[in-house]
Parts: structure tokens; C-alpha cells; sequence
């Protein structure tokens, strides 16, 4: 039997408490499928690590995780620790050196779900995302003199390289080909970013004669904001940088009804390295260990990962899943204006998978 050797790192705060529950639920669709199994490895990376020890994972973390088909991980960041010094040390650390530069976002208002915005139906929102995930604001290039002092300067240098731009952008271009709509927006801020945007936008143009079936245009994100939020019915897969499609996301989360329903997968399509998949919120202080973190974010990335090892049809499954429990207002958490906890959510959605109609004695 197939045996996909998975490395879990839950990280901080529900980070935990989501990872558990998608543990759980990844062993139900292999026991369901019957066709693989997963073997899983548990690693303590995170802020209590740092606390102990002065460094988030061991120096040779990046190495270790190699020799895995892929990661599953929950959060990072902690009250008492920099957040710089967690997201630097822990989840940017994993993804620059194994090489995900493809951040997936899929966006969809899944049925059940309330959007804050009015008037809209799932159909209106079903985007994807993809953010360059290797450089831009996000190269780590900079520094600061005479600190503390009136002269104090601060540097941060958004890198953007021919090959990096090009990269996401094919991968960009392939994406919106596979999807029903073959309908690509490309971000940028080229009006005032003047090289490095400019580079992008002239990367998009080369690139788009390649891909002449897909339908592409340009937009600027001040612009995309007001668009996401008039207009979603006219978006389907976007592509930015960084930094841009880093906050992008997040509002596309908040429209498609909670952070707590947003995955994502840190993908080297080339599969040279493993790809990362986690929920795209992050350790959530304010509900940490109350035991109602929203588990949805991370089971849909768990069906991502599935997807991604090759194994579409329980990935289909969970996705399904995923759909009826949200579909079902009894199995919704605070984040999405329900009672339920966790543990519920959980094993409703473990239900699902093993097909039966009804949530098991105990779940509401
Ligand atoms: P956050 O995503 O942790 O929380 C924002 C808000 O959304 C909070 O009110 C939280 O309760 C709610 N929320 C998030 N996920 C939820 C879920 N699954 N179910 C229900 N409600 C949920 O972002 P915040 O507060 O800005 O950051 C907290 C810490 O997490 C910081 O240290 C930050 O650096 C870190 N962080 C880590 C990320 C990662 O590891 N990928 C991503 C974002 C933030
Ligand atoms: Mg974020």
C-alpha cells in the first residue's frame, strides 16, 4: 500500500488545537479510501521551543523536513515573542528553503456560509489567489543604522527577479487555464512601484502569449480591494506579489465569511522539495485553548495536501465533507456566528467522510 510520510508541525496557539483535529480527520479518509496510508511525524517547533532554547526549530529543521512528502502546519506566533522573530524563524524559514514559491489561496463562500457583503451567493465568490511566495517585501533584504537614534535608518528592499516573476506567473497562467472561467488578474502597483512592478507587468504581458485561451488583465491593488469588495462575481484567479497578496487574502477570507474557512498550500510545483499546507489564519490569541477554533481552514488544507500527494479522490471526499458540515448551521463555530466547538466540528466532519448521514451521539 502507498505510504505518504507526512510532517506535522502544529507551531502556537490553535495552531494546536486545529492540527489535532486535522490529524484526526486525515486517518479517517485514509481508513475510508482504503488505497494509502499516512504515517505522520510530529515535530515541537514553535515559540515555547524558542523560549527554551533560543531558536524556533533546530538548524537543521529544513533538512529534515526533505525527506517527507509533505507538511502540514498550523500557526506561528506567540504574545511574548517578536512577531518578526516567529514568522522569520519558523514558517518563512520552512518555505524559502524549501523553495514554495506558489502560495495557493482558494477563495469560495461555501453554501451555509454568511458573507459580511450583501446580496452575494457562493457562485459570486469563487477565486483563487496566488501569491509569489519567495520574494518582493518579503526577501529579507535591509537593515538598521544608529539605532535608537534621531539619524536611525531603516531599510527594507522588495526584491523582484526575472525568474521569480516569471515562475509565478506561468505557474499563474497554467492555474487560471485549468479553471472553468480561464480568467487571470495580475496586481501589481506599477503607477508608483515603477521597477520592480513594472517588471512584473512586463513579465504578465510575455508570459500571456503563451496562454492565449486564457482571458488576463491588469489591476492595481488599491483598486482590487474596492473590486473584491463591489464586484467578486468578476474575479477568478488572481496573482500578486507578496505583500499584496498577503493582505488580498485576507480580505478575500473576511468576504468569504471567516479566516477560520481559508486554506492554503505552500507549493514547489516542481516537487523538488515538499510542499506546505496550512490554514491561512494564524495562533489566535484572543480563543486560544477555549476549545472553538474554527478546524474548517485546516481540514480544507489537509484536502489540498491529499490532492497534492495524488490522492484526488479522498481529497474529493473531505472536501465534501467539508461542504456539509458547513452546510449544517448546528456545526458552526463563533467565527462564523454558531456555538459548536472544535471537537464537534470534528467529529461531524469524520462522520461525513465515513458517509454517514448523521453526525455521530453527542454532536449536535
Ligand atoms: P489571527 O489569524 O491569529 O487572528 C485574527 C482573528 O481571527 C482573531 O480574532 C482570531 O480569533 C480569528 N481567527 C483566526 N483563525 C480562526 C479560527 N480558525 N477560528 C475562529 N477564529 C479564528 O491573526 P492575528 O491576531 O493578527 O495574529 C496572531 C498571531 O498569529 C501573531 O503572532 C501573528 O504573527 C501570527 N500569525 C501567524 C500566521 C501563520 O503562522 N501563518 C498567520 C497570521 C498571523
Ligand atoms: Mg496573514
Amino acid at each position: 500500500m502507498r505510504t505518504w510520510k507526512i510532517a506535522v508541525v502544529p507551531g502556537d496557539g490553535i495552531g494546536k488545537e486545529v492540527i489535532a483535529a486535522a490529524v484526526d480527520v486525515l486517518k479517517a479518509c485514509a481508513e475510508r479510501d482504503g488505497g494509502f496510508a499516512l504515517s505522520f511525524a510530529n515535530f515541537d517547533w514553535g515559540s515555547e521551543r524558542y523560549k527554551n532554547t533560543g531558536s524556533l526549530m533546530p538548524d537543521d529543521g529544513v533538512e529534515t523536513l526533505k525527506r517527507f512528502d509533505a507538511i502540514l502546519f498550523g500557526a506561528v506566533g506567540a504574545p511574548n515573542v517578536p512577531d518578526h522573530v516567529t514568522l522569520w524563524g519558523l514558517r518563512l524559514a520552512i518555505c524559502q528553503g524549501l523553495d514554495q514559491y506558489a502560495n495557493v489561496r482558494p477563495v469560495r463562500l461555501l453554501p451555509g456560509v454568511q458573507s459580511p457583503l450583501r446580496n452575494v451567493v457562493p457562485q459570486d465568490i469563487d477565486w483563487v489567489i496566488v501569491r509569489e511566495n519567495s520574494e518582493g517585501e518579503y526577501s529579507g533584504q535591509g537593515g538598521r543604522s544608529h539605532r535608537g537614534l534621531g539619524l536611525e535608518v531603516a531599510t527594507e528592499v522588495a526584491i523582484f527577479t526575472r525568474a521569480a516573476v516569471e515562475r509565478i506567473m506561468r505557474y499563474a497562467f497554467k492555474l487560471a487555464r485549468s479553471r472553468r472561467r480561464k480568467q487571470l488578474t495580475v496586481v501589481t502597483k506599477s503607477n508608483a512601484q515603477r521597477f520592480g512592478l513594472v517588471l512584473w507587468d512586463e513579465v504578465a504581458s510575455a508570459v500571456a502569449a503563451d496562454y492565449p485561451d486564457v482571458a488576463w488583465e491588469r489591476m492595481l491593488v488599491d483598486a482590487m480591494t474596492a473590486r473584491m469588495v463591489l464586484n467578486p462575481s468578476s474575479l477568478d484567479t488572481i496573482v500578486a506579489t507578496n505583500l499584496h497578496a498577503g493582505i488580498l487574502s485576507d480580505l478575500a477570507a473576511a468576504l468569504a465569511g471567516s479566516l477560520g474557512l481559508a486554506p492554503t498550500a505552500n507549493l514547489n510545483p516542481e516537487r523538488r522539495y515538499p510542499s506546505m499546507f496550512e490554514p491561512i489564519h494564524g495562533s489566535a490569541f484572543d480563543i486560544v485553548g477555549k476549545g472553538i477554533a474554527n478546524p474548517l481552514a485546516t481540514f480544507w488544507s489537509a484536502a489540498m495536501m491529499l490532492e497534492h500527494v495524488g490522492e484526488a479522490a479522498a481529497a474529493g471526499a473531505l472536501i465534501g465533507a467539508i461542504e456539509r458540515a458547513v452546510g449544517e448551521p448546528d456545526l458552526h463555530t463563533a467565527d462564523i456566528g454558531g456555538r459548536a466547538t472544535t471537537v464537534e466540528v470534528t467529529k461531524a466532519t469524520i462522520a461525513f467522510i465515513g458517509g454517514r448521514n448523521s453526525a455521530p451521539e453527542g454532536v449536535p
